[in-house]
This record gives C-alpha cells, sequence and structure tokens, in this order.
C-alpha cells in the first residue's frame, strides 16, 4: 500500500507525516504484511544484488545478505537511554541529555531518506491482540529490516485494526544514515553511516526509539532488543509487569506434566541451544516458546504468564549444527534470511562449527571475495545470522501464540563461569533469588582483553546492554515482583553453570541434550519431589538427586560440578560488593543484606 488509508489512527498518521517531513524520502509505503510484500521486496533487493538466492532444492526461498564489514553487530558504545537525568538511566547505561540528543539526530535525519522509499511496518510484539502484547510502528528506510521484520514480529493489516483509532503505538524510526543522490543507488552495497554517526537512541519518558546509521540485527529491527527489552523494561516496571532477557521452555516428563521455564543467561551463552535441546534422559520432552526475550505478567490464578513478544529467531549460525542444535538446524531450511554466512558453489551457506567440512569448490567468504580452507580466516563472521520463523521449528510448543501466555514454574540464571560457580543450586526464596540474578556473569577469557582475564563481567539478569533505567531500581522491581503474590504461586529461582572446567582446562560438564538432566531436578524441585541440601549459597541436589544413567562423568567430575569452595566464594563475596558498590544507594536494601546473610554463612 502506498498511503495511509490503511489506519484511521490520527496520531499515527500525524507521525509518519512528521517524520517524512523530516527524512524526505521519495515515496512512503504502508507495509500490510502479506507474503507478496515480502516477495516483492525481497524482488527489489535481489534485483540490486544486495541478497543472494539460495539453492531452491537445498533452501527454498531463502536468501543471503551480506553486510558492509563496519556493521556486524549490535553497538553498545554507541546506544543511548536518554532518561531526563543520567541518575535516571543509571552507572550502566550510556546517557546524553534527551533534547541535545534529539538535536543531534534531527540534524542527521533532516533529508537522510533522499531517494530512498520509507517503508511504514506496523508490528506486534506477541500475538496480536494478546493481553501481553504490545505494538509498534517502525518506519524504516531498509527493505532488508523489513524482510526481517516479517519474520521476527507480526506485521500487517492485523496490527493496525487492533490498534483502532485511539491504541497506543511505540515510534520506532530507522533510517541507514546513506541519502542517496539523484540518479545514486546502493548497487550490491550494504548502507550505514560510519560508527561516529551511528545512535541507537531510546527516550524512556515519550517510550520512542531512534535508531541511526546501522542496518543491522539489533540495532535496527526495533521491535527487538530496543523495544521488547530497553523500552518495554521500562513500560513493566511503570506498570507491574516484567519484559526479560529470557528464553522460555515447556518441559515435559514421562508422566506427561508440564512446566515451564524461563532462562536469563548473557549473549552467547547458548540460550538458543538451550530452548530446543533434545533431552538426553528417556521419556523426557522440552518444547520451544522463546529463545531470547520473555514478557510476563499476573495471570488471574496469582502465577505469571509469560509469552515470546517475537515471531521468528534471530540466532547466531556459526556454531549451529545437527549435533548442537538439531532443532534450528531444520527450522532454518526454509523460508530463512542468513547474514554474513558463508557462500557455496551450490549456492547454499556454510559456517565454522555447521558439523561438515567446506564442500569442494569455490566458497565465498562473508565479505564477498573468495576464501581458502586453512587461510587462517574464517568464512562466516563470528557474529553471523539466520532469521528464520519460529513456526518452523520442529519442537515449537502448542502454546508458543497462546495470548495468555504460559505458566512459569522457574527461572533459570547463569552464564560462563569456568570456576567457583556449582552446575546448579537453587535460591532459598525469593528476594534470594533475585541476588542470584543480580550477580549473573561471565569470567572474561578472551585472550584480546587479557589485562582481564579471570575477572568475571557481571551481567545482572543478562540484562546489562537492555535495561532501559537505572539497574539498582531494576533490582528494587524484581523485589517488589516478589510482594504480589504469594510464595507459593512465584516461579522457585536457580542458577546454573554448564561452563565448569578442571584445572587441565578442560569442560567437566557436557552440556547441550545432558543439561536436561539439571532440568529434570529442576522440573522436580518445582514439584516438590526433588531433593535438596542446604548449603551456604542455597539450595544443592542430594547426591543422588541429579540423573546421571547413562552419563559419561566420572563420580570424581561430578563432585567437582557440585563443589562449593568456600576461600573461592569468600573471594566472589568480595567481587560482588564492588559490582554492588556502582549501584550506591539505588541498591535495594534486601540485596546488600543478601549478600551480608552470604558472607556469613561462609564464615
Ligand atoms: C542477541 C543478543 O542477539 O543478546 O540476542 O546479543
Ligand atoms: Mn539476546
Amino acid at each position: 500500500m502506498n498511503d495511509s488509508s490503511m489506519t484511521k489512527n490520527k496520531e499515527l498518521v500525524q507521525w509518519v507525516d512528521d517524520m517524512a517531513k523530516m527524512c524526505k524520502p521519495e515515496k512512503i509505503y504502508w507495509c500490510d504484511g502479506s507474503q507478496n510484500e515480502y516477495d516483492s521486496i525481497i524482488r527489489i533487493v535481489v534485483d540490486s544484488g544486495l541478497a543472494i538466492p539460495l539453492n531452491k532444492d537445498k533452501r527454498p526461498n531463502c536468501f543471503l545478505f551480506r553486510s558492509d564489514p563496519s556493521d556486524v553487530a549490535r553497538v553498545e558504545d554507541r546506544t543511548y537511554i536518554a532518561a531526563k537525568t543520567k541518575d535516571e538511566a543509571g552507572p550502566t547505561n550510556n546517557w546524553i541529555d534527551p533534547g541535545e540528543l534529539k538535536k543531534t539526530m534531527k540534524g542527521l535525519y533532516d533529508g537522510c531518506m533522499k531517494g530512498r522509499t520509507m517503508y511504514v511496518i506496523p508490528f506486534s510484539m506477541g500475538p496480536v491482540g494478546s493481553p501481553i502484547a504490545q505494538i509498534g510502528i517502525e518506519i524504516t528506510d531498509s527493505p532488508y529490516v523489513v524482510v526481517n521484520m516479517h519474520i521476527m514480529t507480526r506485521v500487517g493489516r492485523r496490527v493496525l485494526e487492533v490498534l483502532g483509532e485511539d491504541g497506543v503505538f511505540i515510534p520506532c524510526l530507522h533510517s541507514v544514515g546513506k541519502p542517496l543522490a539523484e540518479g545514486e543507488s546502493d548497487g550490491p552495497d550494504w548502507p550505514c553511516a560510519p560508527i561516529e554517526k551511528k545512535f541507537i537512541s531510546h527516550f524512556p519518558e515519550e517510550k520512542m526509539i531512534w535508531s541511526y546509521g546501522s542496518g543491522y540485527g539489533g540495532n535496527a529491527l526495533l521491535g527487538k532488543k530496543c523495544f521488547a527489552l530497553r523500552i518495554a523494561s521500562v513500560m513493566a516496571r511503570e506498570q507491574g509487569w516484567m519484559a526479560e532477557h529470557m528464553l522460555i521452555l515447556g518441559i515435559t516428563n514421562p508422566e506427561g506434566e508440564k512446566k515451564y521455564i524461563a532462562g536469563a543467561f548473557p549473549s552467547a551463552c547458548g540460550k538458543t541451544n538451550l530452548a530446543m535441546l533434545i533431552p538426553t534422559i528417556p521419556g523426557w520432552k522440552v518444547e520451544t516458546v522463546g529463545d531470547d526475550i520473555a514478557w510476563m505478567k499476573f495471570g488471574a490464578d496469582g502465577r505469571l504468564y509469560a509469552i515470546n513478544p517475537e515471531a521468528g529467531f534471530f540466532g547466531v549460525a556459526p556454531g549451529t549444527s545437527l549435533d548442537s542444535n538439531y532443532n534450528a538446524t531444520k527450522a532454518i531450511e526454509k523460508n530463512t534470511i542468513f547474514t554474513n554466512v558463508a557462500l557455496t558453489k551450490d549456492q547454499d551457506v556454510w559456517w565454522e562449527g555447521i558439523g561438515y567440512d567446506a564442500p569442494a569448490g569455490k566458497i565465498i567468504d562473508w565479505t564477498g571475495k573468495e576464501w581458502t580452507k586453512g587461510s587462517g580466516k574464517v568464512a562466516a563472521h563470528a557474529n553471523a545470522r539466520f532469521t528464520a520463523p519460529a513456526r518452523q521449528c520442529p519442537a515449537i510448543d502448542p502454546d508458543w501464540e497462546n495470548p495468555n501466555g504460559v505458566p512459569i514454574s522457574a527461572f533459570l540464571f547463569g552464564g560462563r563461569r569456568p570456576s567457583t560457580i556449582p552446575l546448579v543450586h537453587q535460591s532459598f526464596n525469593w528476594n534470594h533469588g533475585v541476588f542470584l540474578g543480580s550477580i549473573v556473569g561471565s569470567e572474561i577469557t578472551a585472550a584480546a582483553i587479557s589485562a582481564n582475564i579471570g575477572q568475571v563481567r557481571r551481567d545482572p539478569f543478562a540484562m546489562l546492554p537492555f535495561c532501559g533505567y537505572n539497574m539498582g531500581d531494576y533490582f528494587r522491581h524484581w523485589i517488589s515482583i516478589g510482594t504480589k503474590t504469594s510464595a507459593d504461586k512465584l516461579p522457585k529461582i536457580f542458577y546454573v553453570n554448564w561452563f565448569r572446567k578442571a584445572a587441565n582446562g578442560e569442560w567437566l560438564w557436557p552440556g547441550y541434550g545432558e543439561n536436561s538432566r539439571l532440568l529434570k531436578w529442576v522440573f522436580e524441585r518445582c514439584a516438590g519431589t526433588g531433593t535438596a541440601n542446604e548449603t551456604a549459597i542455597g539450595y544443592m541436589p542430594t547426591q543422588d538427586a541429579i540423573d546421571t544413567t547413562g552419563l559419561n562423568v566420572s563420580a570424581a567430575d561430578m563432585r567437582e560440578l557440585l563443589d562449593v569452595n568456600k576461600d573461592d566464594w569468600k573471594k566472589e563475596v568480595a567481587d560482588i560488593r564492588e559490582h554492588y558498590a556502582k549501584f550506591g544507594d539505588r541498591l535495594p536494601v534486601e540485596l546488600k543484606n543478601e549478600l551480608d546473610a552470604l558472607e556469613k554463612r561462609l564464615n
């Protein structure tokens, strides 16, 4: 559609008009979300050379994009929370005064869409019309964004119908930041702006997102990190719900009883793999509701119900194989967009860790150049992605689109911790669980940041780059959620660590499908059957509580995995004190008390 007749929402029509006046596109296109629309936009990018159609027999309706080498990931240091005051944004966010930021960005937006089409994308985060869902409108000059939004969110007419004449939407403005001169076109080149002109800006008071200069992933698909986490976290706090960086999975025991678990892990800790895992223990089943974000509200029964606000998976391709993630591998066989992976001679995709050697013949790497095996260079960028419809996942949960969400029985927190943190432990109660969430972190192991090796990068609730307000207030919000219902209705909280290493540097735990053994214990604890000992750090499984039948881990390794070394934990306490100091008087006293109590229990 080329006009605004799809909506009678005056505010929306006015906003689109205002943005068009500022950005000065050649034309405006309102997205209806249809397959026809998807196909015709794909045709545009294929014709320009930006997208490459993949082998129709091997990957039907799949396309490959290669981004500019400078535009390959989220840009955290160009991401801003423009709250009224710096204090409201808090110590973990970049802040610029909203007035000043708007002035700078208006200067950039002025005429930024010259020669381009401005697409207006009405989208729903969550099943359209769900009481937990929210509506956004993304304006973008990137056809790549439009086709990705088609997969990642619910786009089109149905959304505008629900929005109605006076419904509320989150305005999300995006431009790649590369106006075209008269007669100029990008050709096959990925348009974007240089780093110093990139801004991923959030205005929490106005609930508005302005993104400029990047065409990639979380910088440009504004429904995901910008809306569903940063802005939604602000809304959730104001309105008494939760917007979390969490996967959601359903787990069913051999007797057919089912529970839902949500889990927060920092980026690149295997959330997608966990959400789709295939249990190694007989009779158990895991099904996927979401792999990245959970929105939760209290139901009439006092329990927390979660939806996955997304409709697709924007997953990291390298390392994804039939072995590491069978379900994701199946989900990306068709109707999938690939970004920055390698291209084989027969027009299929390839990446490091795909589970087989690069096939014979010419391979084109993610930069578009011929790749030579053994050259020391990667063929696919480490952050290469697939964008695939969630419904294509063979393990998708039958209730994944239930508008009322699924009831959550447990929260998992975890990160990469080669030492100190045991395989699994459970919090004593809600506030202690909030404490566990607040100390989530991963040990820095990459040689590149050698000065910090061995130190823990704290990533509370895996929300460090995604919390849209002061993290201390966010902790307080978690504490307050615990007062809104009775303790037995709240999810039980667990901390897992499948990344513990032996002294020789080898992993102690095989991970992947074997993680189902821990999920089983979590399930049983929620069912009131799993046995536990009380330790200084929380409840831990009793000797035989983790099912190790058929598991190839020695009893000694199992002991090490579940070991609580008091000296290590005392160091941990000191490190947490430093971490907490950042939040000053915004740190809830409940969390300080939890830390003091832990320290006491260790003595
Ligand atoms: C993601 C991330 O892409 O967390 O999901 O970085
Ligand atoms: Mn994520």
